[in-house]
């Protein structure tokens, strides 16, 4: 497995593997691998002759006040995890190769998707990450490109920049993958003390109690996000940020279910700040 680390030895890597008509595969990551960033990268070697994946902490998707500066690093453990499910290439880049003196340019995505959720708790978020892989994406050229769906939000954004900036890659969703107590993976999840890591458990706790009133026939969405957030409340350690149901994959207010709808929460257990998700189907 190589690891580059300038833009020119990426598109140099992948002009030589489309003129040998290879198919490419992206994985856009932060880094500190575990089983979820596994399964994407494991889905891309199934699907695409050449993977690679990317390797970078992207400063522009960062509040001021939020954990840019510790968040978690380990090149070398990433290495080794990645090599292990048959990555070809980590593309890890410097800030200053991504954003060098004089960087001036964003994309953002309209209200409809970003302006609620994690959107709104983290104002321009979502254009750090919409610029950030609209790089990546012009730099690796991929076919296909891997997001977790336990950043539904994400998927949803990153789908409608590419279909209204006639990007050429179809983007690929993940299912989210969790701890045998239904804990999301998340690199964040090492923020925790054993406390918390317990008590974040009410989470996915809390998604399962909405599934189980919607196959009962609840179908009021101010009723089920009553009930989630009681749930999620009654865990001391636990600071709720939101708990919101939309259309999906449309993102639309709605008060009753009637087909697919985003239950989407956020909470914060002492540093860190987990979010969890769930498709209910009426
Ligand atoms: O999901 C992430 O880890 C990041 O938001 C992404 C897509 C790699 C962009 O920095």
């Amino acid at each position: 497995m190589l690891i580059i680390k300038t833009i020119a030895e990426m598109r140099q890597f992948v002009s030589e593997a489309r003129k040998n008509n290879r198919s490419v595969g992206l994985v856009p990551t932060m880094g500190y691998f575990h089983r979820g960033h596994l399964a994407l990268m494991e889905k891309a070697v199934q699907q695409c002759d050449v993977v690679v994946t990317s390797l970078y902490v992207n400063p522009l998707q960062f509040g001021p006040a939020e954990d840019f500066a510790a968040y978690p690093k380990d090149l070398e453990r990433d290495a080794k995890l990645a090599e292990s499910v048959g990555v070809d290439v980590i593309f890890a880049p410097t800030d200053r190769e991504m954003y060098p003196a004089g960087f001036d340019t964003t994309v953002s995505v309209g209200d409809t998707i970003t302006g609620k959720l994690c959107g709104l708790s983290r104002p321009g978020h979502f254009t750090g990450v919409a610029t950030v892989v609209t790089k990546l994406f012009n730099i690796v050229q991929p076919d296909k490109a891997f997001f977790g769906q336990k950043d539904a939000q994400q998927v949803l954004v990153i789908k409608r920049m590419v279909q209204d900036l006639n990007m050429n890659v179809e983007i690929v969703p993940v299912p989210i993958v969790r701890e045998k107590d239904g804990l999301a993976m998340s690199s964040r999840n090492v923020y925790l003390t054993p406390e918390q890591r317990q008590a974040a458990t009410v989470l996915y706790k809390s998604l399962q109690l909405a599934q189980e009133q919607v196959k009962k026939g609840q179908r009021d969405g101010a009723e089920i996000c009553r009930l989630v957030k009681e749930k999620i409340n009654s865990e001391p350690l636990a600071e709720l940020d939101y708990v919101e149901i939309y259309s999906y994959p449309e993102l639309k207010s709605i008060d009753k279910i009637n087909g697919a709808a985003l239950l989407a929460v956020a909470a914060k257990f002492g540093l860190a700040r987990l979010i969890d998700n769930i498709i209910l189907e009426a």
